[in-house]
């Protein structure tokens, strides 16, 4: 690793230290407070490393300078902003701050969140020489160590933070970003099986139905636990707990099987047209499984969820195959 490098990642260590420091400050406790309003622990706290960027100016770049560093570092650690109008200036600024990891524990970045309802809720690490947001998930470095076979994978860092607390300590997010093949690759370097705990919403659904394909090209079966009437795994343990979480676990549903289900509400299927557009379309992405016994697997079950004579629905695929070449 260059020099660059171990210094940004340097620098990040002291800064995460910083915000620390400052959130168990007199002047943090308001930030301290949101935490925990929110539930969290003071260990949760402390585990995850949680800071608070104060709204004093340039708190943390005064801090840094005052360590040695230059304010060109500070700027490729992505700590700081420049321009022609308000000079140098800290990027954070009355936030709650969420220290960014890579598997090794080492801070690559960071995510800050206001306390209340301004915009943008999150602000997050620009990429850098150490901070590659395809690359990276929230919480690997700990879920890595978890015993579960799979890891949940999760929109938020309160998400993953949440669910920690509840012992769920597999759970990951990705970085304000849609996840990729990069992050289903790392995935892949310690579990074949994954959860997709999205948001309720129709943005956290658009994500799953994204996520399950990205997922099986990488080699790793995904299954879809869904939140409702719950926002988001947060808001879920909050007023469920995590018993009631274990169940959704248990009733998760085959990411496949789920994608159907979506794509299902767009046909009226107690027409005789739709229906068999509907199964046209299903048809399509049946091809998809190359593994001709789990095609015939998928097969069945669609053809027992979706009450249809599972050799007509044979015969369509394997038409189907041959149209689509
Ligand atoms: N995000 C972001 N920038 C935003 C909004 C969201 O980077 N302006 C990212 C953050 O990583 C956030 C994740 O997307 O954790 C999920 O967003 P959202 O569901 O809106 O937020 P929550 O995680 O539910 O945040 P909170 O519970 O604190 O409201
Ligand atoms: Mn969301
Ligand atoms: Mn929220
Ligand atoms: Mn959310
Ligand atoms: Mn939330």
């Amino acid at each position: 690793r260059s020099d660059l490098k171990a210094t940004l990642l340097e620098i990040n260590k002291i800064a995460a230290q910083y915000y620390y420091v400052q959130l168990k400050s007199e002047r943090g406790a308001v930030a301290y407070d949101y935490l925990t309003d929110r539930g969290l622990s003071e260990e949760t706290i402390k585990s995850f490393g949680l800071g608070f960027a104060t709204k004093y100016s340039n708190d943390l770049y005064n801090y840094l300078k005052r360590k040695g560093y230059s304010e060109e570092l500070i700027r490729q650690a992505g700590l700081i902003n420049i321009d022609e109008k308000n000079g140098v200036y800290d990027k954070f600024w009355n936030r709650v701050m969420f220290p960014i990891m890579d598997a090794n524990s080492r801070v690559i970045g960071f995510g800050g969140r206001v306390m209340g309802d301004a915009k943008p809720k999150y602000l997050n690490s620009p990429e850098t020489a150490v901070f590659d947001k395809s690359r990276n998930l929230y919480g690997l470095n700990r879920a890595r160590t978890s015993r579960k076979s799979y890891f949940l994978v999760c929109e938020g860092y309160m998400d993953v933070i949440s669910l920690h607390q509840a012992g769920f300590t597999n759970a990951v997010a990705s970085l304000g970003t849609a996840l990729t093949s990069g992050h289903a690759s790392l995935i892949k370097r310690y579990v074949s099986e994954v959860y997709l705990t999205y948001d309720s919403d129709d943005a956290g659904t658009r994500a799953a139905l994204r996520a399950v394909p990205i997922m099986r090209e990488a080699g790793i079966a995904a299954k879809v636990i869904r939140m409702d009437p719950y926002k988001d795994p947060d808001e879920f343990i909050k007023n469920l707990g995590a018993e009631e979480f274990e169940k959704r676990i248990e009733n998760a549903r085959n990411g496949f099987m789920f994608s159907l289900e979506i794509l299902s509400k767009n046909y009226d299927m107690e027409s005789p047209e739709e229906k068999t557009a509907f199964f046209q379309e299903t048809a399509k992405r049946l091809i998809e499984f190359e593994d001709e016994l789990e095609r015939n697997n998928y097969i069945e079950a669609v053809a027992k969820a979706y009450r249809v004579n599972p050799d007509s629905l044979q015969k369509l695929v394997t038409k189907t195959a041959i149209k689509e070449g």
